[in-house]
């Protein structure tokens, strides 16, 4: 392992990663020592890239995406092995009314995939920041544990045999909150005991005992001391679940990133590996790279972009136990960062590897690079 690299180009340290920046640059990637795989213009996509070292690659996608854009519907059978949905199976989307689950928009989702042979991401079974109104004034009276294990059951049984992974509980941690262990103050259900999350685990397991169970949570890549404190906290979470017997199978890494933000090789992938010492599976689940700190033009923008991508992925990619990355959206036509971060200039962010129009930039090249200079997985079949 090297010095750490802290800008975004990732060349402050000469190891197989940086020569695979530099040849990046000088637009021979693909060809790095030791792999001889095609260009990124040999037309294979990112699902073919992944599979043939034993990863997945997939991306999110919204139904009203999905029904508007033939080119996004295209582009997602080219680069996706597996696809999950944006917001349609989250409670408060599905289960405005109490007792009257819509799935409508989920299904719409969930044709899509069996019909182009794509795998089906569940997410989330269980998040404190979707849930439907009624339960707020119904926990009141009732036992929100119930409410909340009844909602895991529910749904993860009604996509049985579809879903082939599942976010089981999103972000339960939040050291902001100040509760031991930095977790989340939860609202109303377990005001931040780790036993309801376990009791999710097994409720999910009892519902379809065939999925991948997932524990998925934002805010590790960084060197800042808030994202210490996250990396200590899920890793105290996490020990917690494996020790009490929870049926979690992988650790979900959002990977939500921004260019610009200071970035060590060493704390992440010692982050990573402890998380795999747990016994524990890691799929970076929801990538994609604000570029609003850079005024500059598109040209720049993107290719600040990709070099952040490098970066972290490369380090992510050395990690054996890293088994998937899906990016938040395959294209910059929608991205949750123009609300909740709208760039100044007014323009869309250009955070994901397709543009509006389904054109590859420099980030799809980036992760088509990542990928084909990962090391083989161990038992190198694709993971769901
Ligand atoms: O469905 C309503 C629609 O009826 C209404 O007209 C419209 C305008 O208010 O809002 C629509 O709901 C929006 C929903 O997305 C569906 O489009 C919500 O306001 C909006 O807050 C919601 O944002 C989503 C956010 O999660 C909260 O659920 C984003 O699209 C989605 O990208 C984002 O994804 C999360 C992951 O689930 C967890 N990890 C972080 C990630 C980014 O925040």
């Amino acid at each position: 392992m090297t010095a750490s690299c802290s800008s975004d180009s990732g060349t402050g340290c000469l190891t197989r990663r940086s020569l695979l920046s530099g040849a990046a640059a000088l637009g021979v990637a693909g060809l790095m020592p030791g792999h001889s795989h095609g260009t990124p213009t040999d037309g294979l996509g990112l699902k073919d890239r992944a599979a043939r070292r034993g990863l997945v690659f997939g991306a999110a996608v919204n139904a009203h995406d999905l029904r508007r854009s033939a080119a996004l519907r295209a582009a997602l059978q080219r680069d996706c092995a597996i696809i999950t949905p944006e917001n349609e199976m989250k409670w408060g989307y599905v289960e405005k009314r109490r007792g009257y689950p819509d799935y409508r928009d989920a299904q719409a989702i969930a044709n899509f995939a069996a019909k182009q042979g794509l795998k089906l991401r569940g997410h989330a079974a269980m998040w404190y920041s979707n849930i439907p109104n009624w339960v707020k004034e119904a926990i009141s009276g009732e036992q929100g544990h119930d409410i909340m294990l009844r909602r895991v059951e529910a749904v993860v049984s009604h996509f049985r045999g579809r879903v082939v992974e599942w976010d089981v509980v999103n972000e339960a941690i939040e050291p902001r909150d100040g509760l031991a262990d930095g977790m989340r103050r939860w609202p109303e259900f377990a005001k931040g005991d780790p036993a309801y999350i376990v009791d999710c685990f097994h409720a999910a397991r009892a519902a379809d005992p065939d999925a991948v169970l997932v524990y998925n949570d934002w805010g590790f890549e960084y060197n800042w001391p808030v994202f210490e404190q996250r990396r200590k906290s899920v890793l105290i979470l996490l020990e917690k679940l494996v020790s009490a017997g929870a049926p979690i199978d992988q650790f979900g890494i959002q990977c939500h990133c921004k260019i610009g933000n200071d970035f060590d090789e060493r704390v992440y992938a010692d982050f990573l590996a402890e998380a795999a010492a747990l016994g524990l599976k890691l799929s970076l689940t929801e990538l994609d790279i604000s570029d609003i700190p850079e005024t500059g033009p598109i040209e720049t923008r993107d290719q600040r972009v990709a070099d952040h991508a490098r970066m972290i992925l490369s380090v992510a990619f050395d990690q054996p136990a890293v088994v998937k990355l899906m990016t938040w959206g395959l294209s910059d036509m929608t991205s949750w960062l123009n609300a909740q971060m709208p760039r100044p200039d007014g323009t869309l962010q250009r955070a994901l590897p397709l543009d509006e129009a389904m054109k590859r930039k420099p980030l799809w090249y980036a992760i088509a690079e990542c990928l084909d200079a990962a090391p083989e997985r161990p038992d190198a079949s694709p993971h769901p």
